[in-house]
């Protein structure tokens, strides 16, 4: 029994097969290989993509899906602990997914559940599932993960899309621009965790001169909901904003990404550029969590 709960529970090789069984899902979307499967999505935390997308997945897979999409639906707000609230569910479903604000709380509830588990969202921790779909959507558009420049722009602190991503193309030779204001940079220990691998980066404080020079654009919201001072956030979330007009001198291949859901940082005239690939990568979550459900089911 395998469960998917840090991007560093797959090895190269088997993130590389999940990969390729999302390509083989996108040329044919409709396999119900698992009619007999039941999967429960527990969303403590809102989501529109992961969770729809896992619906969607589940269904083109043949498979049945439970659950719920809030906090406020569960027993937990009549003080049931989580604890109680993962083992009843794993009598339900032979597969979790999970969505919680607090970081670890995946790994938590994969060690109570006697099913698989997927980590959908934990804090600003892992968000997994996002990067293979970020990987598959890098792989589509270059045509190869190796030997990328990868430029991280937004919030990097408590973007947990940045944190997997960041450890997942460690195993494909990149070099990473980190681009944030001072508040929000990447954490010492993800930078700990590139200079032990002698991974190249360098860090930035403006979205300026950054773009020219890059394969992959990926911009991150700033995450609101991990602030304690509001005023903190209102401080900070507009500093890194990317429009058309700046899209100048660029590669031919650069492809600009976003986990979404965007706010202001990318505005809506870069939608019709070329290089404007989120949505597209968000409808290559279906594919890609269809991957990750076979896997794992028949570990
Ligand atoms: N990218 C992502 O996790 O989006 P949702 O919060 O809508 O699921």
């Amino acid at each position: 029994m395998r469960s998917l709960i840090s991007i560093n529970d797959f090895n190269k090789e088997e993130m590389l097969q999940v990969l390729d069984l999302a390509a083989e899902y996108e040329a044919n979307p409709n396999r119900p290989i698992f009619k007999d499967k039941l999967i429960a999505l527990t969303f403590f935390e809102p989501s529109t993509r992961t969770r729809l997308s896992f619906e969607t997945a589940a269904t083109r897979l043949g498979a049945r899906f439970v659950g719920f999409a809030s906090l406020s639906h569960t027993s937990i707000a009549k003080g049931e602990s989580l604890k109680d609230t993962i083992k009843m569910v794993s009598n339900y479903a032979d597969m979790i997914v999970i969505r919680h604000h607090l970081d670890g709380t995946a790994r938590y509830a994969s060690e109570i559940a006697g099913c698989p588990v997927i980590n959908a969202g934990d804090g600003a921790n892992q968000h997994p599932t996002q990067t293979l779909l970020d990987m598959y959507s890098i792989r589509k558009t270059q045509k190869t993960l190796e030997n990328l420049s990868i430029t991280i722009v937004g919030d990097l602190k408590y973007g947990r899309t940045v944190h997997s991503l960041l450890q997942a193309m460690s195993h494909f030779n990149p070099k990473f621009h980190f681009v944030s204001c001072p508040d929000l940079e990447i954490p010492q220990e993800y930078k700990n965790f590139l200079d032990a691998r002698n991974i190249p980066y360098t860090q930035h404080h403006k979205l300026e001169g950054q773009i020219q020079d890059t394969d992959i654009l990926y911009i991150t919201r700033v995450q609101q909901e991990r602030f304690q001072d509001p005023m903190e956030y209102e401080r900070v979330k507009n500093l890194m904003r990317l429009d058309a007009s700046m899209l100048t001198n660029t590669r031919p291949n650069l492809r600009i990404l976003h986990p979404l859901p965007r706010v202001n940082e990318i505005a809506i005239d870069v939608d019709d550029r070329p290089e404007a690939y989120y949505f597209e990568q968000a409808k290559n979550g279906v594919y890609t969590r269809m991957g990750i459900i076979t896997y794992l089911m028949n570990q």
